[in-house]
């Protein structure tokens, strides 16, 4: 088997979830997805919620229910994916990075404020935080900074679907005015593709389900075949097929993070105490939702290239990934927008070293060993040099 950094796990079940939606009368807009919405719901003890087509449309429709537009600013970690930071740009709105924790890789609050401090005239509007990996923010401090300084702070939990902060209850609806989830096939739960919006606040969702589907609204209200637009969306919906996989896969969330926590403390107890890599954070196993499992390699005191170690891996057949390349590094922003990088000098050194390790439901105690000693194996060669 290739083994790559994450991967769906689909079983009977959710192929028969899927047949039994297919054969309904509706294969989108029809009871699946009330239905799946009504399960996210539940599960992330959130008032309401709208599932939707991508975390990508999930945050573009967050965007434009608030209204980015040109004077705002939106703050945001460059350790993310570049999703949020492409919606920002494409509403014209202003985009401004700061830099993570060293130890949670999360947006930092004391460099938050800090930036905040300094804005003067700029309108902040938005604070996005992602829990990266699947370990959840500073949220109470983030909310604090949120009262403090009069922004929307909206969370994108698309790596922590299913963390923790105080047992058995999700959080981000608690802190933020909206959370967005991603379903794509390497997430903790998937759709194939798919997305949903969860928030405490209605009137948010529902000018979300109205610009999820063109901004339609009204409909049937005069006329049988009436309906009027007051702010214009896009097609952003699931289908119910997606849907009914989600509401089977949302049933296993729970095996999924057992089994990734189960992956993540073998990672730990075999590097822990290993020289030259530097293992993530520890202290919230049981609220963490382990999408990745970021290893810090200290490639130049070893003298090996980060791509040079990729190639080893991959000729043992693992593929390995980098969560991420820093936003502001692409061609594109990098262009558009006054970086000076001694502003990142955590994201730097991350990007520097950070490789993410395969977690994923299927894999064996016998992959991990393969994982675990060809990284040891490669390591120790380069270091004896
Ligand atoms: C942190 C984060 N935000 C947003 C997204 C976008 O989600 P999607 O791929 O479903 O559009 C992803 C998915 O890769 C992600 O990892």
């Amino acid at each position: 088997m290739k083994i790559s950094y994450g991967r769906q796990f689909i079983d009977s079940t959710d192929k028969k979830a899927v047949l039994n939606s297919l054969s309904g009368e509706l294969i989108t807009q029809g009871k699946s997805v009330l239905k799946f919405e009504k399960k996210l719901k539940n599960y992330f003890s959130c008032k309401y919620v709208a599932a939707v087509s991508s975390g990508t449309a999930a945050m573009h429709l967050v965007a434009l229910a608030l209204g980015w537009s040109k004077n705002d600013l939106i703050l945001m970690s460059p350790i993310t994916f570049l999703s949020t930071a492409n919606i920002v740009d494409q509403l014209q709105a202003k985009l401004e990075f700061v830099d993570i924790d060293e130890h949670t890789y999360n947006i930092c609050p004391n460099k938050l404020e800090k930036k905040i401090k300094l804005l003067k005239n700029k309108k902040l509007k938005a604070v996005v935080a992602t829990d990266f990996a699947g370990l959840p923010c500073d949220w109470k401090r983030l909310k604090q900074l949120s009262k403090k300084y009069k922004f929307d702070l909206i969370n994108d939990n698309c790596h922590a679907i299913g963390a923790d902060i105080k047992k058995n209850k999700s959080y981000g609806t608690d802190y933020a005015l909206a959370s967005v989830h991603s379903y794509h096939p390497v997430k903790n739960i998937t759709t194939g593709e798919g997305g949903a919006i969860l928030s405490n606040n209605e009137k948010l969702i529902s000018k979300i389900k109205k610009l999820r589907s063109h901004g339609v609204e009204k409909r049937g209200t005069k006329y049988p075949w009436f309906y009027d637009v007051n702010q214009p969306g896009f097609n952003y919906r699931i289908t119910d097929f997606q849907s009914a996989l989600g509401i089977s896969q949302l049933k296993k969330l729970k095996i999924f993070l057992k089994k990734r926590r189960t992956i993540a403390r073998y990672y730990f107890n075999f590097f822990k105490n290993k020289p030259y890599v530097k293992v993530p954070q520890k202290k919230f196993i049981s609220g963490h939702a382990y999408h990745l499992f970021p290893l810090l390699i200290n490639f130049k005191e070893i003298k090996l290239s980060k791509s040079k170690f990729f190639d080893y891996l991959k000729k043992k057949n693992i593929y390995l990934q980098v969560h991420y390349i820093p936003t502001y590094k692409f061609s594109y922003f990098n262009r558009k927008y006054k970086i000076n990088i001694n502003d990142f000098p955590n994201s730097e050194i991350f990007y520097e070293q950070e490789v993410s390790l395969p977690i994923f439901y299927s894999l064996n105690q016998n992959h991990l060993k393969k994982i675990c000693l060809s990284i040891e194996k490669i390591i120790n060669k380069f270091k004896v040099k």
